[in-house]
């Protein structure tokens, strides 16, 4: 099926609020649907959206699949629950660990990631609840990357001539595919979301795997989560597209107390971009960027080396993975 984008001058969100209110309860109908929620600026949209049109045939769930940010779960939960939506966190941890285990190269690891989603945990989910429908917030970014072979987005199912009815027994609905990041934004501010959510700089649904070079292990989960939890902090008063903590897989010679310590190397990466097709480092300020090397290297145990990517994307991505 040929995909056509909206758009952000052609987008007139109440017409397409409209338009999407209408086909998501014709194509759920008597039945009801089930959709993740990860905070990120899309799947917060979409959930909006789909209680907008769905009501308590929509349920919820945060998949905690153990590659979140700190305090994640419980927070996006609170937020939403004042917003009148039900969220139901499930423990995936295990689950996704053991996909990932073992496996180095980027596209193993989405392709574990997509299989442990898709198939075990919403598999699963489904076949208990009776549900024969997944709603997700693919946007149109995610299937141009894709089919263009840049990286296979998580996400995407269909376009890559995915059956999902008979591999893992539902349809995937996808009301945001015609529409990019600054449009999802739009839309999201005119459901009502508050500012905080839908203009949060984006997060992947793959989460921290897809900033951890090499195999993924609870330490690594950890190393990163801190650093990225630092850069997030430091550079949050920026007007940055997005940024980010990399942990890279080779181990750097550091100099700790007069003694050698062989230890991590972080990459810090800030972009400046309209909807992530392209996207150049920001001009950041060296104190900024001491600071952040300085908390790194003190606050995250194992840490030698911080570095900042200065390179455009292309041919550089966003993410590392
Ligand atoms: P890249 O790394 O391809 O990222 O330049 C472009 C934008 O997409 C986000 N991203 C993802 N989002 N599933 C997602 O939902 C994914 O597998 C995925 N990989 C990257 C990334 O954060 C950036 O905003």
């Amino acid at each position: 099926m040929e995909i056509k984008e909206i758009k952000i001058e052609e987008l007139d969100t109440s017409d397409f609020i409209e338009k999407q209110v209408r086909q998501l309860r014709s194509a759920v109908g008597d039945g009801f649907a089930v959709n993740a929620l990860s905070g990120g600026v899309d799947s917060s949209v979409v959930t909006m959206l789909g209680h907008k049109a769905l009501g308590s045939k929509l349920k919820t769930y945060f998949i905690e699949n153990g590659l979140m940010r700190k305090d994640e779960a419980n927070q996006i939960k609170s937020w939403f629950n004042e917003l009148g939506v039900e969220i139901e966190i499930l423990d995936a941890k295990d689950r996704f660990l053991s996909a990932l285990k073992g496996l180095t190269d980027p596209e193993e690891k989405r392709e574990a990631i997509t299989q442990t989603f898709y198939k075990d945990v919403f598999g699963d989910l489904v076949k208990q609840s009776g549900a024969k429908h997944l709603l997700q917030g693919t946007i149109y970014t995610d299937v141009e990357e894709t089919i263009a072979g840049i990286k296979r987005q998580h996400n995407i199912l269909e376009q890559l001539g995915i059956n999902t009815e008979e591999k893992f027994g539902y349809t995937v609905l996808e009301p945001l595919i015609q529409i990019r990041k600054p449009g999802v934004r739009k839309v999201g501010e005119a459901l009502g979301l508050p500012g905080i959510m839908y203009s949060r700089p984006p997060f992947p649904g793959p989460a921290l795997a897809t900033r951890i070079i090499g195999e993924i292990t609870p330490e690594k989960i950890e190393t990163v989560r801190l650093a990225t939890s630092i850069v997030e902090e430091e550079l949050s008063h920026t007007v940055a597209f997005q940024y980010l903590a990399i942990l890279h897989d080779d181990k750097v010679t550091g100099l700790r107390d007069g003694r050698r310590d062989y230890g991590y190397q972080i990459e810090v990466r800030c972009w400046d971009s309209n909807d992530a097709t392209t996207g150049k480092p920001t001009r950041l300020s060296f104190d900024i960027l001491e600071k952040i090397s300085e908390r790194i290297t003190i606050e995250v145990p194992g840490v030698v080396s911080v570095t900042y990517n200065i390179a455009t994307k292309p041919p550089s991505t966003i993410e590392a993975v």
